[in-house]
Parts: C-alpha cells; structure tokens; sequence
C-alpha cells in the first residue's frame, strides 16, 4: 500500500434540503461564503495540507460545480481582452489548484454510498474527505495532522469536537480508549445516540483521512437511518481493523449548510478579508447601534 496521502474526495451529490429554497436549483455547495463558493474554501484547505488531486462525487443537477473548477476559455479571453489581469488570474488559480476529477453517485444513497463511489479513482491508498459544506479556516493545518497520523500509524483519522450537554444527540459520537493531548483512540461510534448514552462529548465532524480498508466496510454496510449507507456505520466497523484515531479540535469551523452557521461563516471571514474587513465592521457596528442592540 501506498502510504502517502496525495488525494481528497469531495461529496457533492446530496439534496441540501435544510438550505431550500437556495438550493432548489443550485448545489448548496456553491452558495457563497464571502466571496467564493463553500467548495471552494474547502477545496484551498486541502490544497494547504498537502493535497494535490481533488475527486469531487456530483449528481445531475449539480453541473456548476464541475464548472467552477474547469476551464472557461471564453469569460478568460473576454477579461484578457478587457485587461482585467487580477480577475483573469484568479480565475484561473481556481482551475490550478490541484488536478481535479469528478464522478456521478447516480442517485443520493447517503454519504457512505457517496464515499463508496471514490474507490475506483482512489484504489489502495489512504485518502482524505472533506464535506464541501463544512469550513475549518486554519490553513490546513488540522487536515494536515490528520493526514501525519494516519501516515505514521497506518489507521484512519477523523476530527472530532467538544459539544456541551444533550446537543451531543444530534450528531455522531466518538467513545475512545485512551487520549494523549488532542489525539485519541477511538473505540466506538454511534449516530445520534440518546444523551444518556453517548460514549463521550465528542461529536464526529466533517475531515476524515480513511486507510482503503473503508471501501470494504462500505460495501459490506446496509443501509441504515432514512434508507442511506451512513458513513458512520462503515466507519464503526474500521475500529480495531485496522484502527481510528481521532484528533480533537479545539475551533468547530462553519457549518454552511445550515442557514445561521452559514450567515455566521459570512460575517466572520468577510471581517478576516483584507479587502473588505475594515468596512464589514463599521458597516456592523452601525446596524447595531441603528436597532439599539448594542
Ligand atoms: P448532508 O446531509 O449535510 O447534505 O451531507 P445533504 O443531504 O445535501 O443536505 P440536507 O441534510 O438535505 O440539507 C454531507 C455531505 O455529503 C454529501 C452532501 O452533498 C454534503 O456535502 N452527500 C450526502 C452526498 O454526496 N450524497 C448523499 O447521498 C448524501
């Protein structure tokens, strides 16, 4: 087995039901975060980690996705022909990122359908995920020691994050063994558990750096909760064989698929952009001082 993780799957395929009606016919992938696409973001962290051949798992409807990372001969010959240099070289840095792959999942069968359909492209080495909805603005520095762990130990990595009282049942939950720091060794997963019996406070969120055994977890897992293959149950099976780690982090990052997480998104990095920052705060202090919520 090749031990080097070069590759990052990217599932795009799913409905985006909790954004309708934004996303009734746009990927929710592609709404934007200040002033790209969440995909996008994403795709840039993974590049900051190290990674440099991008598989994105689409469906039908979601053509602009495959098209935001392709070529448009015809928008960079017009801003060439207008001088817009600074815009025509962003446009194509987007492009240049890594080499970019796509394939259909066909019909939306779960997350853990749409990991499977990597397997091909991927063949037997480790590889990374990240959903396209979820930003973690670090640079790629949490992927990155994902990335360290499973490269170093030969087992799969996923992030996890602390999450107070009985909101824990509304995500996967990681138990664990043993805990060195921020790593720990994971001994059990389980899908919205009752508060009660959650194994810990660690909710399982969206980086994972997977050994290729996940493939035959996957194939090998029913379906589960709404009718889908459920990545967390393919994910339970790699515990012990070969093994799964996790990395607690301490910044949850954005869930932009959900419409306050995705407003919060907008506000924070537009107040991190150089060009726009200085602006968004005076422009935020002046709404809360006009509706007296300061
Ligand atoms: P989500 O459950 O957050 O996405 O899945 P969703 O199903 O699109 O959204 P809601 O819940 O209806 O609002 C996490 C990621 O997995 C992808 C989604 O595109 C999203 O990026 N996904 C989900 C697939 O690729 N295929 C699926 O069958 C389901």
């Amino acid at each position: 087995m090749n031990t080097k993780v070069r590759t990052a799957v990217i599932p795009a395929a799913g409905l985006g039901t909790r954004f309708l009606p934004a996303t009734k016919a746009q990927a929710k992938e592609m709404l934007t975060v200040v002033d790209r696409p969440s995909i996008q973001w994403v795709i840039e962290e993974a590049v900051a980690a190290g990674i440099d051949d991008i598989l994105i798992v689409t469906s039908p409807s979601k053509k602009g996705v495959e098209d935001h990372f392709d070529r448009n001969a015809e928008l960079e010959h017009l801003l060439e022909a207008k001088g817009k240099y600074d815009e025509l070289a962003e446009v194509r840095r987007i492009t240049d990122l890594a080499t970019f792959h796509f394939t259909r999942q066909g019909a939306p069968l779960g997350l853990g359908h749409s990991v499977g359909t990597a397997e091909r492209h991927v063949g037997d080495r480790p590889f990374a995920v990240l959903l396209p909805d979820e930003l973690m603005p670090d640079g790629g520095a949490t992927l990155r020691r994902m990335i360290d762990v499973t490269e170093s130990t030969g087992e799969s990595c996923i992030s996890l994050f602390e999450v107070d009282g009985p909101d824990i049942s509304n995500y996967g939950v990681a138990g664990f063994s043993e805990r060195d720091g921020d790593l720990v060794t994971i001994d059990r997963l389980v899908e919205k558990p009752p508060y009660e019996e959650a194994p810990s406070n660690l909710k399982v969120t969206g980086r994972y750096v997977f050994t290729p055994e996940i493939f035959a977890k996957l194939a090998i897992t029913e379906p589960g909760r709404g009718g889908e293959i459920q990545l967390t149950d393919a994910m339970a099976m790699l515990i012990g064989d070969p093994g799964m780690r996790g990395l607690v982090i301490k910044e949850a990052g954005y869930d932009a698929g959900q419409k306050l997480d995705w407003l919060r998104a907008n506000i924070e990095l537009s107040l991190d952009d150089p060009e726009v920052g200085a602006d968004v705060a005076e422009m935020l202090s002046g709404i809360v001082r006009a509706r007296g919520l300061g």
